[in-house]
């Protein structure tokens, strides 16, 4: 891997014309310091999109895609880093660094790379032609519902067990290391793969650098997996990527499941953006390339306790990479089935529907792990629920909101524990998980309004009149507003961003996000006679959602009244 100087890249970050990037994908207009446009990573109507000239950066509020030069080329346009830094540098006329002459040590390794590649094709191309020859591995995909298209698509082979004899010449050694071949404890040299139906692992790119093979019979182990090697990284890949990722990335959404079979199953009754892990748990790495991808990754993991252990350990590496915006639910199929099985059973149209009536949220996982088996009737239990919570929302590093909805929602879940004992109902209706995922409310905050006003007015330096129109139903999230504004009003995009991101109804976020985006048509400092008339504004739009939501409610109730 070519490593480029720190300096260099800095210097192409600074010279980079961002603008000059963007303007053929979005048509962006002059709003003070920094452009504006349509987002072009998301569907909407009023621009939320900024790109930012001095910065040097792109920020939408509507969905959160962020990033410099370099990322709009690899996440808009498709370039690998080092293509990105080679397209910046010539458009910023600066000369690539000279490439450190590759030492004899890296020509080996670049060299021994490309070989082993080759030993890998080669063998891909054999698999094949032997399942072609194979009456009986033919038999076993027809058997277990697996088209020919199906099969091509995803390069299906069979080993028949005598690979060696194709490779005249080459080095053992060299089919040892990329796992084709295995070295027996008597020093007998014999096939990895024999008798085995056999799938190739591709790199997004397309490239086979692996295989999975299952057996036809019922040896065992039932699938054996090329081993790591310089060529293959198991913990990076995803089985199936090549071939979903643009279905995954206009639609946004990527389907997770367990096995080489699933996939290729419900591609082939038209699920086009179903991936695997590749033999081994799923790991942050894949989930943080599938979250790139994606904004919302669902999980269907076998009906069996494997996939619920699954299940729970995916919903935990998910906390460490997932972005607010980003959502990540998961399916538990029914006991006896898994995707592959259930698909061929009934449907691509009733696996839609399971998927749509079973999603289980990330919340609603992670409550369950905390809560499993646990009677919350037990001060023990509830302060254990307490200390692995505060451990497990600490590792959510890119969420704020939702770290914060979550940290709240236990909380209430706990105090359900207190309520309950305190005779709110029987003693032995114990609270389970599911009855408090859906019921549970924090509990409401013990303020006097006018303190709350008296502490507002002095946090915003507002005048008194305008805090006296705030609807009460929406006077803490106004309360987060004011700080969050003063926040905004002041600082650059990524603190912008990231205070709009912290207003929890969505109602309000949207007025903020318009008044943050009204703020950077003017360039000019806010005075304080501006920021009066910002929130007047701010507070109009406010009262016009609560009148509306409050005649809503009455015709709603009028009609409800009629009938
Ligand atoms: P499953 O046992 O669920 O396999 O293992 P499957 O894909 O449903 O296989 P079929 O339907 O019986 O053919 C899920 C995944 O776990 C890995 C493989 O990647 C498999 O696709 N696995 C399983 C192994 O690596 N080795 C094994 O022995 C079993
Ligand atoms: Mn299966």
């Amino acid at each position: 891997m070519q490593r480029f100087p720190q300096a260099f890249l800095d210097t192409i970050r600074e010279r980079a014309d961002i603008v000059a990037l963007i303007q053929p994908y979005v048509q962006l207009r002059k709003a003070g310091r920094d452009f504006m446009g349509l987002c072009p990573f998301h569907n909407e109507k009023s621009p939320s999109f900024t790109v930012s000239p001095t910065k040097q950066f792109y920020h939408c509020f509507g969905c959160g895609a962020h990033g410099t030069a370099f990322d709009w080329l690899i996440d808009h346009d498709g370039y690998s880093f080092p293509e990105a830094v080679a397209q910046l540098a010539q458009s910023a006329g600066i000369a690539m660094p000279e490439r450190e002459v590759p030492t004899p040590a890296d020509l080996q390794a670049q060299a021994r790379q490309t070989h082993l590649q080759s030993l890998v094709a080669t063998a891909d191309t054999i698999f094949q032609r032997q399942l072609r020859a194979s009456p009986q591995a033919k038999e076993y995909l027809k058997l277990r519902g697996m088209t020919g298209h199906a099969a091509k698509a995803f390069g299906i082979g069979y080993a028949s067990g005598d690979l060696i004899a194709h490779f005249p010449g080459v080095k053992l050694k060299d089919l040892v290391e990329v796992g084709l071949v295995v070295e027996r404890t008597n020093g007998e040299i014999v096939d990895k793969f024999r008798r085995r139906v056999m799938f190739p692992i591709q790199n997004e790119a397309g490239t086979v650098i692996g295989f999975g093979g299952r057996t036809v019979g019922n040896e065992e182990p039932k699938y054996l997996n090329s081993p790591e090697s310089t060529i293959f990284r198991k913990g990076r890949e995803l089985y199936g990527l090549a071939l979903a990722k643009q279905e995954i990335r206009r639609t946004r959404t990527a389907f997770v499941m367990e096995g080489y079979m699933d996939v290729v199953a419900l591609h082939q009754h038209g699920e086009g953006r179903a991936v695997a892990a590749l033999g081994t748990s799923i790991t942050s790495d894949q989930l943080q390339r599938l979250f790139q991808l994606a904004d919302h990754v669902v999980f269907a993991m076998d009906g069996d306790g494997a996939g619920q252990k699954a299940a729970n350990r995916a919903a935990l590496l998910v906390l460490e990479v997932i972005g607010d915006r980003k959502t990540a639910s998961f399916v538990s199929l029914p006991a006896e089935h898994d995707p592959d099985s259930y698909v061929r059973a009934n449907g691509l149209d009733a696996w839609t529907a399971y998927i749509g009536t079973h999603a289980e949220p990330l919340s609603a996982r992670i409550t369950k792990i905390l809560t499993a088996g646990r009677d919350l009737n037990l001060p023990e239990n509830r302060a254990a629920i307490a200390r692995e919570a505060s451990e497990m929302l600490a590792t959510i590093r890119h969420a704020p909101t939702l770290q914060e909805a979550l940290r709240t929602h236990v909380e209430a879940i706990i105090n359900m524990g207190v309520a309950r004992k305190a005779g709110h109902r029987s003693r032995d209706a114990k609270p389970t998980a599911e009855d408090i995922g859906t019921k549970a409310k924090p509990p409401a905050p013990d303020r006097s309004r006018a303190a709350f006003y008296e502490n507002l007015a002095r946090l915003s330096q507002l005048a008194p009149q305008h805090l006296e129109q705030i609807p009460t139903v929406l006077i803490d999230d106004f309360a987060a507003l004011i700080c969050s504004w003063f926040a905004v009003a002041a600082a650059d995009l990524d603190a912008r961003a990231a205070a709009v991101e912290r207003i929890t109804i969505p109602a309000l976020q949207q007025v903020v996000r318009a008044a943050v985006v009204g703020t950077m048509q003017r360039t000019a400092e806010l005075g304080a006679e501006q920021i009066d008339t910002e929130i007047s504004a701010i507070l109009a739009a406010l009262q016009r959602d609560a009148e509306h939501a409050a005649r809503v409610q009455k015709t709603t109730a009028l009609f409800a009244a009629a009938v």
